[in-house]
């Protein structure tokens, strides 16, 4: 997966490693030769280890046992990881797995506040099964969010000090407790936004409708659930905050029930119309504010793609980008997007392809044009 994410990997096993995870299969996943020791002549003339400590951008040492994470909190080196993280001045991500005793022991916890202040950082293992058959802490991180955490470390951050706010999800409009108004987005394309914003380096708040996702590494999350208190939070943050970029991505509803029964009401009494009130809209909002997000990106989806039409609507609202879904290639409620991106000055055609692609391809793009235009 590292490798996939464009890594090159050298692997170093520690002395059992190769107890659990052939040798071979390494070096085939990583295109290079797993070195098993540290005393090895053949392997030390091929790239002695401290040369390897000092190759190395990153040093990622998953899974490390409750006795790895001991012998490193006393600095051992007398086994090969022991030695390239001594010899190392690369950030060290440490991914623990052990049973849940041991993760749970003072000592091990000593060990982990140790090497926490001497600068690691520890990718907290989670909660299921265990090798061991018990069930419980000590899981290693999954996999996907370990790439994740090395990617937002190693990245280069463009958006370093960037404050970053990003609305993502439907809103829902409740009219009793059960009933209510609301849309089909899934949050998907606003949760890679936010992931990708995060990626550049920037401090990214994700203000979120009612969705199952997983709010992606990095990022801060409020949940919401109606437009106006999507809007009331939003506002919140853009007052006591200086918001470099809003990302107005929320599928927010357009209108609310015009009043909100406190008990559900029983199908005979349901009356024949509902009566609507028209929703604030957010975007529009913050950019009247005093304290008004310093660029705006939103988006519209429109199932008739007028582009001028659209575009004129969002700058009227006051966003300076504007991102168009075709809602004929069914962007809403599914994994793969495609987006016309228009600035006051040039447009991209970002075509078919998987929703976080698309976000990092499209924040890549804002990037000239905010750096140019301040
Ligand atoms: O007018 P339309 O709903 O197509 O505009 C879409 C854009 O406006 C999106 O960026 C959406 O997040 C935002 N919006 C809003 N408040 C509303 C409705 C839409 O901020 N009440």
């Amino acid at each position: 997966m590292l490798r996939a994410a464009g890594a090159e990997l050298r692997v170093a096993l520690s002395p059992h490693a190769s107890d659990f995870v052939a040798p071979l299969a390494l070096q085939a996943v990583s295109g290079h030769a797993a070195r098993q020791s540290l005393f090895s002549p053949a392997e030390e003339a091929a790239m002695d280890h401290i040369a390897l400590a000092r190759w190395a951008d990153a040093l990622l040492y998953a899974p490390v046992s409750a006795a790895g994470l001991a012998r490193l909190a006393q600095g051992l080196a007398e086994d090969l990881p022991g030695a390239i993280v001594l010899a190392s001045r690369a950030p060290l991500f440490l991914a623990p797995a052990m049973n849940t005793a041991m993760w749970e022991h003072p000592a091990t916890q000593r060990n982990l506040r140790q090497l926490a202040a001497d600068g690691a950082q520890i990718l907290e293992p989670g909660s299921g099964s265990l090798a061991c058959g018990e069930t419980g802490s000590g899981r290693l991180m999954e996999l996907e969010q370990i790439v994740d955490r090395l990617r937002l470390a190693l990245a280069p951050h463009p958006w370093l000090g960037w404050r970053v706010l990003v609305t993502a999800g439907p809103t829902w409009e409740a009219w009793d407790p059960v009933r209510g108004l609301s849309n089909r987005a899934s949050g998907r394309q606003g949760y890679a936004l936010a992931q990708a914003a995060a990626e550049r380096g920037a401090r990214v708040t994700l203000v979120s409708g009612p969705t199952c996702l997983p709010c992606p590494t990095g990022v801060e999350r409020i949940a919401v659930t109606s437009a106006q208190e999507m809007l009331q939070v939003c506002q919140g943050l853009v007052q006591r905050e200086n918001i470099d970029l809003l990302i107005a991505n929320a599928a927010v509803a357009d209108h609310r029930p015009a009043t909100i029964l406190t008990h559900k009401q029983p199908k005979q009494e349901l009356p024949a119309q509902l009566a609507l009130a028209a929703n604030p809209d957010i975007v529009k909002t913050l950019h009247e504010d005093p304290q008004a997000p310093r660029r705006i990106l939103a988006f519209a989806a429109e199932t008739h793609a007028d582009e001028e039409r659209a575009v004129a609507k969002l700058r009227a609202k006051g966003a300076d980008f504007a991102a168009l879904n075709d809602l004929r290639g069914g962007a809403m409620g599914t994994e793969e997007n495609a987006i016309v991106l228009v600035s006051p000055r040039q447009r991209w055609v970002l075509p078919r392809q998987p929703k976080l692609d698309l976000a990092r391809a499209l924040l890549h793009h804002l990037d000239s044009e905010i750096g140019e235009s301040d």
